[in-house]
């Protein structure tokens, strides 16, 4: 295309989405929780943290007053769940990190054209591009929205990529992943982390269908959804668990019947923490189709 520019059109996509999105509240990370800014809701970033700051001083002020002990020993528990808490969401379930690959067999010939469905600000965009690093990924998100990332914007998503050094193998495509723009078979491999799971449940048919529409028969797709395991109990012990957002999320032979019906074999299920993950593929054609 005549004058056509990747970047320039990007930045044009970015001004408008940046006058809708909530950039003021946008939360600094903490620790090393600063190499990447994927800008998950402080709560869940530095929440936990700011309860052991605040229970801490407390259980300080409580034993230097002399008040009675029962108040010093609850809010020292508290805090220290907090401290606890925090660690777990930054070594465990990694909120400010790019992701760890969950299964070694996801392209594990190394080098591929690959979509990140729902790419968002790249936790699992990068985990690709580093740990397969002759792969090209196309980062498809569609910015509008809130999933928990203040200001998610295909700028925030480059600007990690950048920070990664693997920028010049990110293509970054706005867009609906129920209906895409790309060509049958144009990809080698896909996946989808924590987003596919937020459609409404009668879109996701129509999703698991587009996958394997643009993925290449044998094409490899690695599927991740929020799993509320034992660390997301321990990290967020109020929250309903087992129903609303956490209900049917991890429903292991729901995803399984939903991967058949759309063409794909499921080769294996697994967890890590906060996570269910399954690595499928797509069946081949029958002989005679192409
Ligand atoms: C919770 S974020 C996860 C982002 C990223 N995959 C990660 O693991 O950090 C969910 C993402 O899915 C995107 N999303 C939701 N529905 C979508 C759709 N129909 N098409 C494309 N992206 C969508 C949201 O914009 C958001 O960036």
């Amino acid at each position: 295309m005549d004058g056509y520019s990747p970047s320039e059109a990007e930045r044009e996509l970015n001004a408008r989405f940046r006058g809708r999105s909530g950039s003021g509240a946008h939360t600094p990370l903490m620790l090393d929780w600063w190499t990447y800014d994927f800008g998950y809701m402080w709560p869940i970033t530095r929440g936990h943290f700011l309860v052991f700051l605040v229970f801490g001083a407390a259980a300080a002020l409580c034993a230097w007053r002399g008040w009675p002990r029962w108040i010093t020993g609850v809010t020292s528990v508290i805090s220290v769940w907090g401290l606890l808490g925090a660690l777990v969401m930054h070594y465990a379930i990694e909120i400010n990190s790019p992701m760890t690959m969950p299964t070694e067999r996801f392209l594990a010939s190394g080098g591929a054209n690959v979509v990140d469905l729902g790419a968002g600000s790249g936790r699992a965009t990068l985990m690709v591009l580093m740990s397969r690093p002759r792969t090209v990924v196309t980062g498809l998100d569609r910015y509008t929205g809130f999933y928990g990332i203040v200001d998610n914007t295909p700028d925030r998503l480059r600007a990690n990529a950048r920070k990664a050094g693997v920028d010049d193998r990110l293509r970054v495509q706005v867009g609906d992943m129920r209906e895409t723009p790309f060509t049958d078979g144009q990809f080698d491999g896909a996946l989808s982390v924590a987003a596919m799971d937020h459609l409404r449940s009668e879109d996701i048919p129509r999703a698991l269908t587009e996958t394997a529409r643009i993925l290449k028969p044998g094409g490899e797709f690695l599927f991740v959804t929020i799993n509320s395991d034992f660390w997301v109990k321990f990290a967020f012990p109020t929250a309903i668990h087992g129903h609303g957002y956490w209900g049917w999320k991890g429903n292991e032979a729901l995803w399984r019947e939903r991967m058949n019906a759309a063409g794909f074999d499921v080769l294996e299920v697994g967890a890590h923490p906060a996570e269910m993950f399954f690595l499928a593929k797509k069946r081949a054609l029958p002989a005679g189709q192409s």
